[in-house]
């Protein structure tokens, strides 16, 4: 009446799919417990490495639990215990794992009312609450692992893509607290069509480059003109490290999520682990502090 669970890190966006496109890191994640309780209550009684509210309706691995227990009018209550590797603030998914653990390991303990797709629209429900918008393109990940696709958000529709064997991606996260919210707050409302036009047509090739296989394509896919020119302000040496990652071969460069994390895609350990010392280097001489993540993706 137990399940414990790897709530997997997400990078959202990758740069052309803002809002809709997101993968699965493999190796970066939180650790979650979850036990069906005798007092037909959901309860949050620990959270360890974080310092996050416990209350169910204030945390968004209680909200999420919540929506879809409603959804069943299922009285059975559950105890949420959370041990946070994910930082809250990285962009790299942290509200969205603990969303999606909470779902995935209560609908494995209920007998699997629900397929893991539609788990995703309960998930979505932590995501309104750590951001005010209830976007996808990291809780699906998430849950469905590899790279995953919102094709619509009403009615939603989420595709799942494959991955490839060779990606690396590295995430470098500086120090810094940026709250989704206000980074949100900065976009602008509206898109030139020339640059419209640019973003579907990456977008569209990037999506082709992992059924075809063609790391290259998916690279030169890898380009945001719309959100990255206003967020990457707020990352400290954004066009410095985009230079080095390409310099060193990366496949493509990128602001994780709604940052402050950037990531690097790679093709192959080499290049991954050169870049990796390239980044560490970079930020210890400019007296950055940062975390470095190198993770597969599925
Ligand atoms: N797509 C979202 C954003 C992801 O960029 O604001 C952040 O969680």
């Amino acid at each position: 009446d137990k399940i414990k669970l790897f709530a997997p890190a997400t990078v959202a966006n990758l740069s052309c799919g803002f809002d809709v496109l997101g993968c699965c890191l493999n190796e970066v994640g939180d650790e979650m417990l979850i036990s069906k309780n005798s007092e037909q209550k959901l309860r949050i009684p620990k959270i360890t490495g974080q310092d996050l509210p416990l209350e169910v309706d204030k945390n968004v691995a209680g909200v999420a639990a919540k929506a879809l227990l409603d959804e069943l009018g299922e009285k059975q209550g559950f105890d949420i215990e959370i041990k946070k590797n994910i930082k809250a603030g990285s962009g790299i998914g942290s509200s969205a794992a603990s969303a999606a653990g909470a779902v995935f390991g209560i609908n494995k303990l209920l007998g699997e009312p629900f397929s893991t797709n539609q788990l995703i629209k309960f998930a979505m429900e932590g995501e309104r609450l750590a951001s005010g918008n209830a976007h996808a393109d990291n809780v699906a990940p998430a849950l469905l692992g590899n790279f995953s696709l919102v094709r619509s958000y009403e009615p939603l529709e989420i595709l799942s893509l494959p991955s490839l064997p060779e990606f690396r991606i590295l995430v470098l996260h500086p120090l810094i607290e940026l709250k989704t919210k206000d980074s949100r707050s900065i976009i602008r409302q509206n898109v030139a069509l020339t640059k419209a036009i640019n973003q579907w047509g990456n977008l569209g090739a990037l999506v082709s480059a992992l059924y075809t296989k063609d790391y290259e394509l998916f690279g030169r896919s890898l380009k945001d003109e719309i959100i990255e020119p206003v967020r990457s302000i707020l990352i400290p040496y954004f066009d410095e490290l985009k230079a080095l990652a390409i310099a060193n071969g990366a496949l493509g460069f990128g602001i994780s999520g709604s940052g402050p994390s950037v990531f690097a895609m790679c093709k192959g350990d080499v290049v991954a682990q050169k870049l990796k010392s390239e980044f560490q280097e970079f930020y210890q001489d400019k007296n950055i502090d940062f975390d470095l993540h190198l993770s597969k993706i599925n």
